[in-house]
């Protein structure tokens, strides 16, 4: 392997698992290139005052501020991360709102998350599903936690743009929208609707689902 391969390899491991030094230097490249997206994302799902909310792989964080300030002072944001280092950075960076109480961080998986059924009225991930082999394992989770009505919203860079950056040819799950938009539905969210932030062709996508009702 090359050079540039190693350091594409390199890279596509810390943005699916940040780590180290490294690891912390790719949260802040996360949370500057991705904050337009991810507050799309925040803004989609419509978080309400006083509601409990969730983003699942938060990453850098840059989701959590913004869950924060919409769900005000007597909400609840919970933060889901494989990664330590972005656990630690989150409970570094957040300190005053854990110890309030207002957010909680835990360690956990999208496929296995750590909260109780129905527990969520929001929930939002961006930029995580390339790093998820069963995704619809990962979705039935999400269906599991949050309550019927409540809202997902699922962001994604568009699969022909991201296949061109090298990094993503390092183990991306690239799957089409279409495919994105099926599991959903088949884990139990109605009609999504698809946005995008921005208007190019290779725009980032946001799909905002509905959690249909238990008997549905
Ligand atoms: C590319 S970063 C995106 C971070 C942030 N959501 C954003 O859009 O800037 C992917 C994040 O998802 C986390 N992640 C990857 N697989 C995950 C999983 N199965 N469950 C929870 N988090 C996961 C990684 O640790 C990493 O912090």
């Amino acid at each position: 392997m090359g050079v540039r391969d190693r350091f594409s390899a390199g890279l596509a491991r810390q943005l699916g698992h940040p780590s180290g030094p490294a690891g912390r230097l790719v949260a802040r490249m996360l949370n500057k290139g991705n904050s337009q997206a991810v507050h799309g994302a925040v803004e989609a799902a419509d978080p309400q005052p006083g509601q409990s909310v969730a983003d699942f792989g938060f990453g850098g964080g840059v989701g959590l501020r913004p869950l924060l300030d919409r769900v005000g002072p007597s909400g609840h944001v919970h933060g889901v991360e494989i990664a330590d280092t972005m656990l630690s950075g989150a409970r570094r960076r957040f300190a005053a709102e854990l110890g309030d109480g207002r957010l909680q961080v835990h360690s956990g998986d999208l496929t296995a998350l750590p909260l109780a059924d129905d527990s969520l009225d929001a929930a939002i991930t961006t930029n995580t599903i390339y790093f998820v082999e069963d995704l619809a394992r990962a979705f039935a989770e999400v269906a599991r936690v949050v309550r019927p009505g409540g809202r997902f919203v699922v962001g994604i860079g568009d699969p022909e743009e991201m296949r061109k950056y090298p990094f993503t040819a390092h183990g991306f799950r690239l799957r089409p929208v279409d495919e994105v938009v099926e599991l959903l539905r088949a884990a139990g969210f109605a009609d999504a609707t698809r946005q995008r932030v921005g208007d190019s062709d290779g725009a980032f996508h946001l799909l905002v689902a509905e959690r249909a009702g238990r008997d549905q």
